[in-house]
């Protein structure tokens, strides 16, 4: 039994630098793309994550799921340090931990139909037995608004916002407790973002889930955060619940960026 006060996942001082070279002739550079982050997300919230293009916000996702290494610090998943963890302790981990990206159709196999594709984690990580799945894959279509007929469909033949739901249900196939949106909607068509986004604000209340946010966008940040943390150069330079951040936020740079967000 976990302790209601104690956060889902704690993030302590994460950094991760990287070293570049634009030619052989300049100097190296270090890139600060995460710089000493800390932050908590209590089970059930969705932390908001805002910050312009560059500031840190993928390479904190990153970081959190282990899908790149830190440089320094840790991630607290209930009460396991999951820096600590073996790379095959990690992978039983992921089935809790889940990501949904802004191109769904990045990780889609234009190969697969959705069944296979939503097939393959639910034997990878025996979420069900095997002459169960097709039952399972349309159970989690009709959980994302798709139907029956889409089982046989390839990504070529769906619409961005169809192909979104399918990357949502992947996420959910493994019955997680925590997933990282990263920017889902933004490459969406304005009139498709809203059912999107209702879609996931649903999801979390059926499916007890607790969300990070990375947005650009105040109409997801309002319809969908308890609380927002803004980064700036790889900093995280204010956290506070959503209606302090939009309306009074404790820093100037803040302020600049919600006025540039409307
Ligand atoms: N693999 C990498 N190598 C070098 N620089 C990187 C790498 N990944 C990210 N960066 C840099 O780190 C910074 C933060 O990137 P990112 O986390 O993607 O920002 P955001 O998601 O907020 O747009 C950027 O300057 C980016 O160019
Ligand atoms: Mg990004």
């Amino acid at each position: 039994m976990n302790n209601p006060k104690q956060p889902l996942i704690t993030v302590q001082n994460i950094s991760k630098h990287y070293v570049v070279t634009q030619n052989i002739f300049s100097p190296k550079t270090i890139i600060k793309a995460v710089d000493d982050v800390s932050f908590t997300i209590s089970k059930g919230e969705s932390l908001g994550l805002i910050g312009e293009s560059g500031s840190g916000k993928t390479t904190v996702a990153s970081l959190v799921l282990k899908l790149i290494k830190a440089d320094t610090g840790k991630v607290v998943y209930k009460d396991t340090d999951l820096t600590s963890l073996t790379e095959d302790e990690m992978r039983t981990m992921r089935k809790e931990l889940q990501i949904i990206f802004q191109h769904s159709q990045g990780t889609l196999d234009p190969k697969m139909t959705v069944a296979e594709f939503l097939t393959e984690p639910l034997l990878l990580h025996k979420i069900v037995k095997p002459y169960e799945t097709s039952k399972e894959v349309s159970r989690l279509l009709n959980l994302v608004g798709l139907s029956e007929s889409d089982k046989s469909k390839f990504p070529y033949q769906m619409s961005g916002g169809q192909l979104q739901r399918v990357g949502i249900a992947r996420a959910i196939s493994t019955r997680p407790t925590f997933i990282i949106c990263d920017e889902p909607v933004s490459a969406l068509d304005v009139s498709i973002q809203g059912q999107i986004l209702n879609l996931l604000k649903d999801l979390q209340k059926e499916l007890d889930l607790t969300y990070l946010f990375i947005s650009h966008n105040l109409k997801v940040v309002k319809h969908i955060c308890d609380r927002v943390a803004v980064m700036y150069k790889g900093k995280l330079i204010e956290i506070n619940n959503t209606r302090a951040i939009l309306e009074d936020p404790s820093e100037e740079y803040t302020k600049k960026l919600v006025e540039s967000m409307l």
